[in-house]
């Protein structure tokens, strides 16, 4: 038995559950991994609330973590006893040992530790397809990163600051204001008290973005369609604040021909050359200290309902971890 959190009914914080569970060997193609540290993500409240649903009751919640292999199942060969690996994985995740699909692993350069992993598996692979794929940041655009403090808007602000992006990101406080400044948003704006329109509109001097990253949802819907230059690209990939509404397509017409996704990292990652690919490019950078991972916050993994308050009330920064 090792000890994990669970979820036996959805709904807030609260039913996050602390107990002993299970862990069988590896079936085929399974690997077992002892987790060094598991991280917490804006998704992980999603399955909990029951907003995504999960595909078993109870259920263990959590998709990132890393740790070092401890088993390795039949025709496995990729992976071996005492590696040092670290993953992005549908559930599972908080436990201090669990079982993964041998082909969501991704071995850990030594210059990487288990806590920046457990920092930055989801969230920086997330900013990697984001700023990389989804649409190509390049030198001198200005872009719109919305919470520019919060998990992946501090790695999105340096990765785009170091691509050489003019980032102007949105956060919640003074002090996020600074944090966000000092990671590379060139033009922190307080949306709880400014018109963050208004403010894209005098930064660009009226030329607006060629895109938007919204992980906020409902509550930055539709005003970041505004932030749009014609023909830009209004990138939706969370729902912190919310779910949007249905959306009436006439309206990217009406706001000058914009272009709308709503992506996810699972996609982004379906195939193993392509995981590895997003990968390595994420270690690289965070290797040559082009980007730094903040692990601003770490909690005991029975801890996991105080975690999950902090990230509602949006009392975190940076990357937060648990540790089993
Ligand atoms: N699609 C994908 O592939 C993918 C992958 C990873 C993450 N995501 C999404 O990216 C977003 C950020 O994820 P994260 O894990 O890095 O979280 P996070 O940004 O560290 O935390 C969420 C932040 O959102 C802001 N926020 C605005 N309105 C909020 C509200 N009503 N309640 C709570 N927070 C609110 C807060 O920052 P301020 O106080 O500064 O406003 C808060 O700190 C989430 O929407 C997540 O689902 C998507």
């Amino acid at each position: 038995m090792v000890a994990a959190v669970r979820v036996h009914k959805v709904g807030g914080p609260e039913v996050l559950t602390y107990e002993d569970v299970d862990v069988p060997a590896p079936g085929p193609g399974q690997i077992r991994v002892k987790q060094h540290a598991v991280g917490l993500n804006y998704i992980d409240t999603y399955f909990r609330s029951g907003l995504y649903p999960a595909p078993s009751m109870p259920f263990v919640i959590g998709n990132e973590g890393a740790g070092e292999v401890t088993a390795v199942g039949p025709g496995v060969t990729e992976f071996k006893v005492g590696d040092r690996v670290a993953y992005v994985s549908a559930l599972g995740g908080y436990a201090a040992e669990r079982i993964l699909p041998a082909d969501r692993a991704v071995k850990l350069p030594k210059e990487i530790s288990y806590e920046q992993a457990a920092g930055m598996m989801l969230k920086g692979m997330t900013v990697q397809y984001l700023l990389r794929q989804t649409f190509k940041v390049e030198k001198g655009m200005p872009i719109l990163i919305h919470a520019a403090a919060g998990g992946v808007g501090l790695i999105a602000c340096q990765w785009a600051n170091h691509l050489g992006a003019e980032v102007i990101g949105t956060v919640g406080s003074k002090e996020k204001a600074e944090l966000a400044k000092a990671n590379g948003c060139r033009h922190p704006i307080l949306y709880r008290e400014e018109d963050f329109v208004a403010r894209v509109k005098e930064i660009t001097k009226g030329e607006m973005c060629p895109v938007v990253y919204d992980g906020i949802g409902k509550a930055t819907f539709p005003a970041s369609l505004d932030c749009l230059r014609m023909r830009g690209m209004f990138v939706s990939f969370g729902n912190a604040s919310g779910p949007i509404e249905a959306i009436n397509p006439n309206i990217l017409q009406q706001k000058g021909s914009l272009y709308m996704t709503r992506p996810t990292l699972v996609h982004y990652t379906a195939k193993r050359e392509d995981l590895l690919a997003t990968a390595k490019e994420l270690f690289d950078v965070v290797i040559s200290g082009k980007v730094k991972i903040p692990v601003n916050q770490k909690y005991p993994l029975k801890d996991a309902q105080k975690a999950h308050q902090d990230l509602h009330a949006r009392e975190t920064t940076g990357s937060t971890i648990l540790i089993p």
